[in-house]
């Protein structure tokens, strides 16, 4: 099969969070199984490894043309194409300390519209995709492409094969903007429907609407989603009935402890020897003290509402009164970055905290830590405590989306559960469930090695998940 994989951001090449991380592997599980996958992404800088086509498209947007450059990169069997555009070479992503570009809008509509060119006009191996495939979008950035599809390509004869499949990453955010924005969009004013939110421009709704299936990134957010936390697209979601998936994410394989090129020492679920050196070398790194017996805490997350840090944040009182180490890396709030400056401060001889982005040093936790605090407010699927688990590191999560899904509270009696999955949002309820995993920890450390075992041998293979994708990409085409 074909399969175009268009988003924001793919990792290694960009990434924020988890965006990019499932955009960089799934198509590579993809092309493990035989097909033939591209990603479409923009260059938002140069990539050493990525060359220019010498291919370039023209495409009208807001009262101009604008020419795109097409780059090129296979890896692992994957074609990445990088579209080349001067407002996407900015520094960030979406946006800078000043907050969201305010050309959003354009950059992921010209991504979208160049990504359907890509595929007539890229070639891959000496030719380009051609018009049959399965163009799976991801988030409102690229969810106005089934819109192009639909407005300017099929009435015109093209791509009337093409298969339309949204990936709901997170409904939080839905790009909208103004009204008369519609007008910069270059389609006929019959589509305004399709957009119309309130009102506004919404392009996740538009995406919602027209994409023949929506593969939320996992089977509870997938329910989720035609609830609160559709943040007002509930409704649409829910009237998408049976075309609304939910498909776990994977683990890629650059998360693995056997073979982790940023840690200081190899494991598995065999031999957890390892573990103990990548914990004494990340307080070592920390200038933390070199203690085994102390349990160690780590939290990796961008500083959004979303991630609940918050509650680390009230917790963390309580939980500085033991024996604890906290070790917490992210960036974004600045209130948030300021509790983690002010932890190091206030408890310097327990505490750590990284305002940054630190590829390595967030393997290095997930490595060295004992136990990882997750208590998200939503979380569609969440990564790390995937990537926690298979490197023993036990998770202490609040149950929402795919945290329900992969975290299992630990029930001593059965010698089941993969970690502490805390039921309802609150400061007590995640106090609670530290306490009985620090409990656990120190007391029964045959209990723990059980817990640590059961989550390293999960299977969160993206093989799985991508056969998944496979049988939807395949109902996804026009009927
Ligand atoms: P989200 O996509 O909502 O941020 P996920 O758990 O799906 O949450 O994925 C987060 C990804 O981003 C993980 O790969 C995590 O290690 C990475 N990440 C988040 N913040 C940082 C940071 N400050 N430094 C390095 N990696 C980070
Ligand atoms: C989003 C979500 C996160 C998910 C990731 C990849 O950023 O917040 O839960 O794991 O996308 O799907």
């Amino acid at each position: 099969m074909n399969i175009a994989i268009v988003a924001a951001e793919v990792a290694p090449w960009s990434k924020t969070g988890g965006l990019g991380d499932v955009c960089g592997a799934l198509p590579k599980a993809l092309a493990a199984l035989g097909h033939h996958v591209m990603t479409v992404a923009p260059r938002y800088k140069e990539y050493p490894d990525a060359w220019d086509t010498g291919v370039r498209a023209t495409v009208h947007l807001f009262g101009h043309t604008h020419e795109v450059a097409y780059f090129h990169a296979k890896v692992d069997g994957v074609h990445h194409v990088f579209v080349d555009h001067p407002s996407f070479h900015r520094g960030g992503i979406y946006g800078d300390s000043q907050g969201p570009y305010g050309d959003n809008l354009f950059r992921f509509a010209l991504l979208s519209r160049a990504a359907i060119e890509a595929a007539a006009r890229v070639p891959l191996d000496g030719t380009p995709m051609g018009e049959d495939l399965v163009f799976h979008v991801n988030d409102w950035h690229t969810g106005l492409l089934p819109l192009y599809l639909e407005a300017v390509y099929r009435p015109a004869g093209r791509f009337v094969n093409a298969g339309t499949v949204l990936g709901v990453h997170n409904a939080g955010h839905h790009g909208s903007g103004p009204a008369h924005d519609f007008a910069g969009l270059d389609v006929s004013a019959r589509w305004w429907p399709a957009v119309d939110f309130d009102g506004r421009l919404n392009p996740l709704k538009c995406g919602a609407t027209l994409a023949r299936k929506i593969v939320a990134v996992s089977p509870t957010y997938a329910r989720e989603i035609t609830g609160p936390l559709g943040f007002g697209l509930e409704g649409v979601f829910a009237a998408r009935g049976a075309d609304l998936l939910g498909v776990l994410n994977g683990v890629d394989d650059a998360w693995d402890p056997r073979t982790d090129r940023h840690i200081a020492a190899h494991f598995d679920a065999e031999d957890l020897s390892g573990k103990a050196t990548c914990k004494a070398a990340l307080q070592t790194e920390l200038g933390l003290p070199v203690r085994a017996e102390v349990p160690m805490l780590g939290v990796v997350a961008r500083l959004d509402h979303q991630k609940g840090i918050d509650l680390v944040e009230a917790a963390a009182p309580w939980l500085m009164r033991h024996d604890v180490q906290l070790v917490l890396l992210g960036s974004g709030s600045s209130a948030l970055e300021t509790f983690f400056r002010q932890a190091e401060r206030t408890w310097p001889e327990k505490a750590r905290g990284w305002v940054g982005f630190n590829e390595g040093l967030a393997h290095r936790i997930e490595a060295g830590a004992d136990l990882f605090l997750m208590p998200s407010r939503f979380e569609p699927c969440g990564l790390n405590q995937m990537y926690s688990m298979r490197y023993g590191t036990v998770p202490v999560v609040h149950a929402t989306g795919g945290l329900a899904d992969t975290v299992q509270t630990f029930d001593p009696l059965s010698s089941r559960g993969t970690g502490w999955a805390f039921k309802s949002f609150s400061a007590e309820a995640f106090v609670e469930a530290l306490g009985w995993a620090l409990y656990t920890w120190r007391t029964h450390p045959t209990a723990w090695r059980g817990i640590q075992v059961r989550g390293m041998t999960q299977d969160f293979s993206w093989e799985r998940s991508a056969r998944a994708y496979v049988a939807i990409y395949e109902s996804a085409r026009p009927k």
